[in-house]
């Protein structure tokens, strides 16, 4: 397994570019099932997420073609037809974001069978909203031996949906099946992410009827048939925050480029209220940090455009050095504070409470040390918290990081950080070489 090794204490100048979104690419490809046309996606990031997913929907007869272009990596997904409406445990356990495959097969086919899904470790993530959003578009629903299988063989139908509470996951699959079904479909309560949006947007471009998306309304009038089309992925304002606060943490001064500022205002109005200096400009945001503490400042994750949860680990790794007592409320997943215990063998001083509720008092140093990476963001947040500790940070299980941040190492070190992978099972004696 690979790790990663950092040494602490250099401050970072440069540009990072960042890329495409994972959480909108991966649904983006899955939404490439709905068209027998080819569906071509630009600036997609390379990840391991996507190249699962890419392997999954050639078991249902997706043909992939991969190729760099003037907008980064194209991806060519191209459905003629639904060879197998199947996807096995194997696959879909590696990543949760692979069970939206279900709408799509359903809407396009009339069945499916689904494994349930697997995932992050943050919590207990149902997938009962979904199952119940596709059940109000007349699917039968039916569960044995860890699968989900779904029908409608004639087709599905538009319905009015109310959402009991907001979920990116359970908005994005039922939009996705609603485009093919007959009728009008109504989503109340819907989540407001970016990545919803640009979902949508792609949708639309091939030929779909959905409008409201971004609010809490979304309506979708079915089609028949949609189209192929070629739609650049939104850019990944959860990357984008995790460098800026690498920049924060490290100090120095770093320009993000091929970002939307907006897209992550709130993180940058805490950064300016910890102390941190930031400009925007049409695609870049710069952060400069110059000597001296930071000042703690308390955040609580809320669905968008609050706090993002996706990026609570990394803002809580700059709270551990910063001046004072910041407060971290988690409301989006129980069980999120997985990185703490790796944070603290750093030598940060963070006390857990009920209600998911962490306190972090600011300490004067952090020290490196060997680190476990417990989920995808987690793993960045021990990045962040190596690029600031004195000495040697060696993080292990580095895979969940490949599954979300491309070339993590290769952006840092362009800006001058002291980090490097290490490949396989090379024992810890020969990295201190
Ligand atoms: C997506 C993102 C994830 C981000 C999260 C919140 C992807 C691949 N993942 O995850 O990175 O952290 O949004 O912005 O896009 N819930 C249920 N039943 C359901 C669905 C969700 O109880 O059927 C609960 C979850 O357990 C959680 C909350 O609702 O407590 C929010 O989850 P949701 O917004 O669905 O997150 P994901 O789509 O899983």
């Amino acid at each position: 397994m690979d790790r990663i090794a950092l040494e602490g204490g250099t401050p970072l100048h440069g540009d990072i570019p960042v890329s495409g979104a994972k959480n909108s690419a991966i649904k983006l490809m899955a939404a490439s099932l709905l068209t027998s046309e080819p569906v071509r996606l630009t600036n997609m990031p390379r990840l391991a997420d996507t190249r699962l997913l890419g392997r999954l929907l050639q078991r249902f007869g997706t043909s992939i073609t991969e190729s760099i272009g003037d907008d980064g990596q194209e991806t060519l997904l191209h459905t003629p037809e639904i060879t197998s409406a199947f996807a096995p445990y194997d696959l879909v356990r590696q990543m949760r974001a692979s069970f939206n495959v279900l709408g799509p097969l359903l809407a396009r086919t009339g069945h499916a069978k689904v494994s349930l899904p697997g995932g992050c470790t943050i919590g207990a993530r149902p997938v009962d909203l979904h199952l119940k959003a596709l059940e109000a578009l007349g699917a039968h629903i039916d569960m044995h031996e860890g699968y989900v299988f779904a029908q409608a063989p004639r087709g599905l139908k538009g319905a009015e949906i109310e959402f009991p509470f907001v979920s990116v996951g359970a908005t994005e699959h039922a939009l996705m099946a609603a485009t093919l079904a007959h009728g009008t479909t109504v989503f109340h309560n819907a989540a407001c992410e970016p990545e919803i949006v640009d979902l949508a947007e792609c949708l639309n471009a091939m030929g779909a009827k959905v409008s409201g998306a971004g609010t809490p309304t979304i309506t979708v009038e079915g089609v028949a048939a949609l189209k192929g089309t070629d739609w650049s992925v939104i850019c990944d304002r959860i990357e984008a925050g995790t460098y800026a606060l690498a920049a924060a943490m490290a100090g120095g001064e770093v320009r993000l480029t091929k970002v939307r500022p907006e897209l992550i205002g709130i993180l940058l109005d805490k950064m300016r209220q910890a102390g941190c200096e930031i400009t925007t400009g049409d695609n870049t945001v710069t952060i400069k940090r110059g000597p001296g503490r930071l000042k703690a400042v308390d955040i609580t994750t809320e669905v968008y455009p609050g706090f993002a949860t996706d990026l609570q680990a990394q803002f809580m790794a700059l709270m551990t050095l910063a001046d004072g007592e910041s407060t971290v409320r988690e409301t989006i997943f129980e069980n999120r504070f997985m990185h703490v215990p790796e944070l603290s063998r750093l030598g940060a001083s963070i006390a857990v409470q009920t209600g998911g509720e962490a306190k972090v008092t600011g300490v004067d140093e952090l020290r490196g040390a060997q680190v476990m990476a417990t989920d995808l963001r987690a793993s960045a947040c021990l990045i962040i918290a190596g690029l600031a500790a004195k000495g040697e940070t060696i993080v292990n299980r580095v895979y969940h990081l490949d599954r979300g941040f491309e070339n993590l190492e290769g952006k840092l070190s362009a800006c001058g950080a002291k980090i490097r992978r290490i490949k396989g099972d090379t024992p810890v004696e020969e990295i201190d070489e």
